[in-house]
């Protein structure tokens, strides 16, 4: 099951896991996502994950189907307020982002719990759990706050734990930093800087830098993103960890608007950004045996062309 997989990683997620074989179930609410990223072979579920009803559906054998092998063994959950952005501008999102991000969460490790088939839970963390301090970014780091998002998404890693040392759920959370690929966003407020300066690329516009850019992110690509969270399903023993899914490169956003190429037009700051982020890898390697394989200015210069 993959909660979230009608969004940007969650559908390659399952596209990657119907390759491998594996049998896909999606719960989605499309509230960011998009059916049309949905393979075919994938069963769909339209549901919401604050709905405990919708979850629960979603953690049983399917009624056409008798065969065993139809329960769910493993849930992928990255349905989410995802972004950290439209979390910052309204009081009424920290409600929004606690409902999806803490309520929803806590639903799905519940259902999966009782589901009783279940070997593996495996969460969309966040490098925004480290916020504005000193890089490279270990594990071990308390947290610094900075956004209602980044708290929501943290309180998510500590219900996974609370599942697997109280409950005996096998849990395992994914700290994505900066993650960049087909499908990102690239308008509205849930775009990513990435994506928003490729769209302005193609409509021959200047691309908007905020504040000086030399504020710097771990980009790691969508398809490596994809391979950690398999890992982290398919090593059996792993389980009450959290790791780092990063590249271990740090890249400026000037050098992000200079790899794109074309005018640069500079914009007051956006408030709330952070400043740098940057993966300590080394959890990544020895617990998950994990490395980012893409390089982020050949798949950049890539998807200019
Ligand atoms: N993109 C990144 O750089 C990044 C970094 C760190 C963590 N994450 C986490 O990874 C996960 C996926 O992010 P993404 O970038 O693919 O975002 P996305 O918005 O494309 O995907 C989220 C998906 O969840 C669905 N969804 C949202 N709320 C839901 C709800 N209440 N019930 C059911 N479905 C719901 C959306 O429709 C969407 O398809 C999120 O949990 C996000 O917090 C992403």
């Amino acid at each position: 099951l993959v909660t979230g997989g009608a969004g940007f990683i969650g559908s390659h997620l399952a596209d990657e896991l119907l390759r491998l074989g594996y049998r896909v179930r999606v719960l989605d609410n499309l509230s960011t996502g998009k059916a049309e990223y949905v393979d075919s072979r994938v069963e769909f579920i339209e549901g919401d994950v604050r709905d405990a009803d919708a979850v629960e559906r979603a953690m049983r054998p399917s009624a056409t189907d008798s065969a065993t092998d139809a329960a769910v063994a493993v849930v992928f959950h990255l349905a989410a307020m995802s972004k950290v952005g439209p979390s910052l501008h309204d009081p009424d999102m920290v409600k929004f982002c606690v409902e999806n991000n803490v309520v929803g969460t806590e639903n799905v490790l519940r259902s999966a719990l009782r589901a009783g088939t279940v070997r593996k839970v495996v969460y969309a963390a966040s490098s925004t759990f480290y916020g504005n301090q000193p890089t490279p970014f270990a594990e071990s780091l308390p947290m610094k706050i900075s956004s209602p998002y980044a708290v929501t998404k943290h309180q998510g890693e500590l219900l996974m734990r609370v599942y697997d040392e109280v409950h005996g759920l096998p849990t395992v959370n994914l700290r994505f930093f900066m993650v960049y690929g087909e499908r990102q966003p690239e308008s509205g407020a849930y775009a990513v800087m990435t994506g928003i300066f490729l769209a302005q690329r193609e409509r021959g516009e200047a691309l908007t830098v905020e504040g000086d850019g030399t504020h710097f992110r771990d980009f790691v690509h969508v398809d490596d993103v994809v391979r950690s969270m398999i890992l982290a399903w398919e090593r059996a023993e792993l389980r009450g960890v959290t790791v780092n899914v990063g590249s271990g490169r740090a890249v400026t956003v000037n050098e992000v608007a200079e790899m794109i190429g074309g005018e640069v037009k500079r914009v007051p700051p956006r408030a709330g950004d952070l400043e740098g982020t940057l993966a300590d890898t080394c959890a990544a390697k020895r617990t998950l045996g994990f490395e980012a394989r893409k390089n982020f200015e050949r798949e950049i210069r890539e998807m200019v062309r």
